[in-house]
């Protein structure tokens, strides 16, 4: 049998239930391919039913507000995501009719849609013959074929995407993306694949060669930004407390559009008071003279993004009310349980939580 008939056959007796798979709705699969973009099948399913559940066709999410769409998001990260499927669900909505772009090239032009993406649409809700390449996909044919060149190398890329395209079949070809997808994730795992079970076990190149650890191998490595973040938590009283103050970040950097807590970014680890006044609104503040004193030290939390380390640190502020007025001007003052509810960095929530401010 050929390595296409030998996949099918395996996806048939192993394939993995998911919800996306029992529709042909390009709305929904377009959903569960940006959910699954950089989220794992467990930690996306429940993201998956709730914006059903919120905004069952593309027309309701385009009506929908972008604060809705990224609170209904918050806690997957990659808000891009969000942003971007609010866009597009509103270019479809009303430039296409509410009617999907059958074609790749046109899912192509839609933002947040990428060659993967597009071609994992096209073929599972139109059935056109398009192979979808992901890194799952890239070490199976990597390890399969015994590619020892660094696969992030141009050409080698384009050789592993005409080699994909080769391999699959065009009378089903979501099926076979979905079971290249599967077959990478249960079987050909990137840490320690499971030769023991696989099907290609005897003509797989890498296993014959020793070779399943080292490829795929990568030659670029990705550079690394540090960024150094301080959270003001603003809050009366201590026990208990109901407001907080909150702003929603602007400009074109990670988390646009996300509720945070007034923040300060500093060059290195250390916040020092005099920097107060680089930020807008906190500066004016200082400047009423008002004491202000933190409590305890403060929380460290890490975060890493494709490109950047985000070092955050948490400082707990405690703001008598008769300085609210003043705040209020500036910050947005919200009650905490309906923070829980709105767009924001998962580090944040993650601080909320642990200090039992926001119960999850
Ligand atoms: N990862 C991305 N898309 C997927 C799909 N349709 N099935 C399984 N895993 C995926």
């Amino acid at each position: 049998m050929d390595f296409t008939s030998r996949l099918l056959q395996w996806y048939k007796n192993n394939r993995r239930e998911l919800p996306w798979r029992e529709t042909r709705d390009p709305y929904k699969i377009w959903l569960s391919e940006i959910i699954l973009q950089q989220t794992r099948i467990a930690q996306g399913m429940s993201y998956y039913h709730k914006f059903l559940e919120w905004f069952p066709d593309v027309h309701s999410l385009a009506q929908a507000t972008e604060d809705k769409v990224l609170g209904a998001w918050q806690g997957l990260g990659y808000y891009s995501r969000a942003r971007n499927l609010h866009h597009t669900a509103r270019i479809i909505a009303n430039e296409h009719n509410g009617v999907f772009p059958a074609d790749y090239k046109s899912l192509l032009q839609l933002k947040g849609i990428g060659a993967y993406t597009a071609a994992a649409i096209a073929s599972i809700a139109f059935g056109l013959p398009k192979a979808a390449v992901d890194g799952n996909v890239t070490r199976v044919i990597a390890r399969y074929f015994g590619i020892e060149e660094p696969v992030d190398d141009t050409a080698i890329k384009k050789n592993i995407e005409e080699t994909a395209a080769a391999l699959l079949d065009p009378r089903q070809p979501g099926n076979f993306n979905q079971a290249m997808m599967d077959f990478g994730a249960l079987v050909c795992k990137p840490g320690k694949p499971d030769c023991h079970i696989c099907p290609f076990a005897e003509d797989c190149v890498a296993l014959s060669e020793g070779m399943t650890q080292k490829i795929p191998l990568k030659a670029k490595k990705v550079k690394q930004k540090q960024r150094f973040f301080h959270f003001f938590l603003f809050y009366w009283p201590e026990k208990e407390p109901e407001f907080l103050f909150i702003e929603k970040r602007k400009g074109n950097d990670i988390w646009k559009n996300l509720y945070q807590l007034p923040l300060i970014e500093t060059s290195g680890p250390l916040f020092e008071w005099q920097q107060f006044d680089t930020h807008p609104v906190l500066s004016k503040i200082l400047s009423q003279q008002m004491s202000l004193s933190i409590k305890g030290t403060p929380e460290k939390y890490s975060h890493q993004l494709t490109h950047q380390r985000i070092e955050a640190f948490f400082y707990k502020i405690l703001l008598p009310p008769e300085y609210y007025s003043i705040f209020e001007k500036d910050f947005a003052k919200r009650r905490f349980g309906d923070f829980a509810h709105m767009g924001k960095p998962v580090l944040i929530t993650r601080f909320l939580e642990r200090n039992k401010f926001i119960l999850p």
